[in-house]
C-alpha cells in the first residue's frame, strides 16, 4: 500500500490534487487555480491521485461521483497511514440531490476520511478559491508543526549525546579518584616496607598493600565489564549495577562523612540496557551526594516487587534516599525537563532529563518525594523496572512507548 508518510517536501508540498474526470472539468479546475497562484494536478483516476499523493500535496480535490465505496475505502486507509502532524485536507465537490439509501452509506464511509470539507455544485469560482486556500493555509501550519518536531527531535539528540558525555566525564573523574586514593597507600605502604625493620612490620604492610591493590583491580574489572556489555537488553543484575555505581563514590562518600546503608533484598533482573541502568543509578547518587554536602546518609533499597496498578508486572523497585537539603520548592515542577539545575557552572540539568529517558525507554516508572524544610530534609526517588521482556515493547521495536514519568508527590 502506498502511504502518505513518504510526502515529498519542497515544491510538491502545497500542491493541489484533482480527481474529476467528467468532461473538461479536472481541466478547467486547474486553470482557475492556476489564476491563483495555486499549482494543480489532475488525475483521471482516484488511483493516480493516491500514487501522486506520495509525492507530496497540500490539499486534495474529488468530484463525488468519481467515488464508489471502495475508492472511499482506499482513500480513508492512505490518509490514516499519515504522520501524526499532517491531517491532509480533502475537499469534496458535491452534487445536489435526493438523500438516498446510497447517499447515505458514502457519507457515513467518508467520515475517516478526516480534514474533508464538502462543496455542493455548482460552486461560485470566489467561493470555490478561497475555500481551497484556506485548506492550502492549514497544510502550511501542518509543515510549519512538522519541522518543528524534527528540529526539536534533532536538538533533544544534541542534548542526550552531550549528557553521555557529561556522564563519561564524570566516570573518568570517578575512576581516577577512586583508584587514586590506594595507590597513595600503596606508594605510601612500600616507603614503609623499605624503611620497616622487621620482618613482620614488612608483612603486616604487605598485606595492606595487597588489599589495596585487590580495590584498585574490583573497581577497574566492574568498569571494563560494564563497558563491554552491549546495547542490547539482557538480564540485569540491578544489585551489581548499583554496586559499581556506589563503588566509584565510596572514597568521596566517606570523606564527606556520608554513610551508606544498603537494603538489598532478592529480586530477579530486570531486562535493560546495562549502560543506561549504571547511567540512572550515577544520576540519583550523584544528586545525593551533591544535596548532601556533608555526614548525612544515603539509603539504598532494592526489592523485588509487583506493580499492582499496572496489569500486576513483575520487576524491581529501587529506591535511593539521601538526608540531602531536599529539592527547591521552585524546580520541582520541572524537574524532569532539560536544563534544571541549581547548581550553578557544576550542574548542566540534564541527569534528571535523561534518567527519566532512560526509565521511559525501560517501561518503569520515576517518582520523587522530597522535603526542603527543617529539621527533616530529604529526598526519596523511586524507580520500577519491569523484570520479564513482555512488558517492555520500547527496548524490543527500539521505540518510545507512552510516558509513565514523574509521577510526583512532595511531602510539604
Ligand atoms: N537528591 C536531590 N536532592 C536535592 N535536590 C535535587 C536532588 N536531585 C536533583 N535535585 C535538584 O534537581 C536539579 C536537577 O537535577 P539534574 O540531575 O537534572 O541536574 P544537575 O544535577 O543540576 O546537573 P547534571 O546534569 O550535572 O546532573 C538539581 O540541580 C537539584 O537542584
Ligand atoms: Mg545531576
Amino acid at each position: 500500500m502506498t502511504t502518505v508518510k513518504a510526502l515529498a517536501t519542497g515544491e510538491n508540498e502545497l500542491r493541489v490534487l484533482v480527481v474529476a474526470p467528467t468532461g473538461r472539468d479536472g481541466q478547467m479546475i486547474c486553470d482557475l487555480l492556476a489564476g491563483s497562484g495555486v499549482t494543480c494536478v489532475s488525475s483521471a483516476t482516484s488511483e493516480m491521485a493516491r500514487l501522486e499523493l506520495n509525492a507530496g500535496a497540500g490539499a486534495i480535490i474529488l468530484a463525488e461521483e468519481v467515488l464508489t465505496l471502495s475508492d472511499i475505502a482506499a482513500w480513508a486507509a492512505q490518509i490514516s497511514e499519515q504522520p501524526s502532524w499532517s491531517d491532509l485536507p480533502l475537499l469534496l465537490l458535491t452534487v445536489a440531490g435526493a438523500v438516498n439509501v446510497e447517499n447515505r452509506k458514502k457519507a457515513l464511509a467518508r467520515q475517516p476520511l478526516g480534514n474533508l470539507v464538502l462543496l455542493e455544485r455548482p460552486v461560485r469560482p470566489e467561493t470555490f478559491i478561497s475555500a481551497v486556500q484556506a485548506a492550502l493555509r492549514s497544510r502550511r501550519r501542518q509543515y510549519q508543526v512538522r519541522d518543528f518536531i524534527a528540529e526539536r527531535g534533532l536538538a533533544e539528540e544534541v542534548l542526550r549525546k552531550a549528557e553521555k558525555l557529561a556522564v563519561a566525564a564524570r566516570l573518568a573523574a570517578s575512576f581516577s579518584h577512586e583508584i587514586n586514593n590506594p595507590l597513595a597507600s600503596v606508594t605510601n605502604l612500600l616507603y614503609l616496607i623499605g624503611i620497616s625493620a622487621s620482618l613482620d612490620e614488612t608483612q603486616k604492610y604487605a598485606e595492606i598493600a595487597s588489599r589495596e591493590l585487590a580495590r584498585v583491580s574490583e573497581i577497574v574489572t566492574q568498569n571494563l565489564r560494564f563497558h563491554r556489555e552491549s546495547n542490547k537488553p539482557v538480564a540485569v543484575e540491578i544489585t551489581q549495577v548499583v554496586n559499581a555505581a556506589l563503588n566509584l563514590y565510596q572514597a568521596r562518600l566517606a570523606t564527606a562523612g556520608i554513610s551508606i546503608e544498603r537494603d538489598f533484598r532478592e529480586c530477579s533482573p530486570v531486562i535493560g540496557v546495562v549502560g543506561e541502568l549504571r547511567q540512572l543509578m550515577l544520576n540519583l547518587i550523584a544528586n545525593a551526594f551533591d544535596a548532601i554536602g556533608r555526614g548525612g546518609t544515603l539509603k539504598i533499597r532494592i526489592a523485588g516487587t509487583r506493580e499492582h496498578n499496572n496489569g500486576s508486572r513483575p520487576g524491581v523497585r529501587v529506591t535511593i534516599g539521601d538526608t540531602g537539603s531536599g529539592i527547591r520548592p521552585e524546580i520541582r515542577n520541572m524537574l524532569f525537563e532539560p536544563f534544571v539545575s541549581t547548581k550553578g557552572n557544576t550542574g548542566t540539568g540534564l541527569g534528571l532529563w535523561v534518567s527519566s529517558e532512560i526509565v521511559r525507554r525501560h517501561s518503569g516508572t520515576i517518582q520523587v518525594k522530597s522535603r526542603a524544610h527543617s529539621p527533616f530534609t530529604g529526598t526519596v526517588f523511586s524507580i520500577f523496572l519491569p523484570s520479564h521482556p513482555n512488558w517492555i515493547p520500547s527496548l524490543r521495536s527500539g521505540e518510545m512507548n507512552n510516558c509513565q514519568r514523574e509521577t510526583m508527590q512532595f511531602v510539604a
